[in-house]
């Protein structure tokens, strides 16, 4: 009989399994987004959002009213523990309704924004936001490199971007290291530090990149 955690891990199949299309993956959200704060709450399965929280908090030290855009949001457990660190400026964007309607509830951003991230262009300002930070999101069927351009390009100059992404997927892509090198010779943006993010999901360790937006 399948136990609980083979039912989690075939959720987390169903939504990025290799060859998945962005609908596809966005259609299952729909239907987990009710079960999946108690899905990844499981001890020890998935330690994202407070990472990736504190490797941000950890390069805006006390600038507790910076603007941050929580890019994925999913239903806003990042935008949790950014509050837990007494961050309150945050907005959450994320292609998924009834993700965001969870996120809603939480009761931790000021603003909900429903759109997705690359290739289109945002219905954001450009250098709206002091930072930007973004958990459990560049896999199959979800974020890519094209929207690393419009990440920076509503951050300002000078802000941050925190991004954490499971090392396992960094190495079977294999596009997205090359991208931010890319852009990081074009001028746009320079890397702060790379940091491996130990039991970031319980098959394995995740990658902090921060980058600094010039
Ligand atoms: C695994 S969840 C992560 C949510 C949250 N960051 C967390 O750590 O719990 C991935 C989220 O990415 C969103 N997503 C996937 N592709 C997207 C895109 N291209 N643009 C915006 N959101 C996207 C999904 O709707 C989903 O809510």
């Amino acid at each position: 009989m399948a136990s609980h955690k083979d039912d989690i891990y075939q959720k987390v199949w169903s939504v990025q399994h290799p060859g998945i299309s962005t609908e596809e993956s966005q259609a299952f959200y729909s239907t987990w987004a009710p079960e999946y704060d108690k899905d990844l709450s499981t001890p020890g399965l998935y330690k994202g959002p407070s990472q990736v929280a504190e490797a941000l908090a950890g390069v805006l030290r006390d600038r507790k009213d910076a603007r941050i855009l929580d890019a994925a949001a999913g239903t806003g457990l990042v935008g949790e523990e950014l509050r837990k660190l007494e961050f309150s400026n945050i907005d959450a964007l994320d292609a998924n309704k009834e993700m965001l309607d969870i996120a809603k509830t939480k009761n931790v951003y000021r603003n909900l924004i429903q759109d997705f991230l690359g290739p289109n262009r945002l219905q954001v300002a450009d250098d709206t936001y002091d930072a930007l930070c973004c958990a459990g999101s560049f896999s199959d069927g979800h974020l890519k490199c094209d929207c690393l351009e419009e990440m920076i390009r509503i951050v300002k100059p000078g802000g941050m971007i925190c991004l954490i992404v499971k090392e396992a997927f960094l190495l079977e892509y294999g596009k997205l290291e090359p991208r931010m090198c890319e852009l990081q010779d074009k001028g746009l943006w320079e890397r702060v530090s790379r940091s491996v993010a130990e039991g970031y999901v319980e098959n394995g360790n995740g990658i902090i990149f921060i980058y600094k937006v010039l």
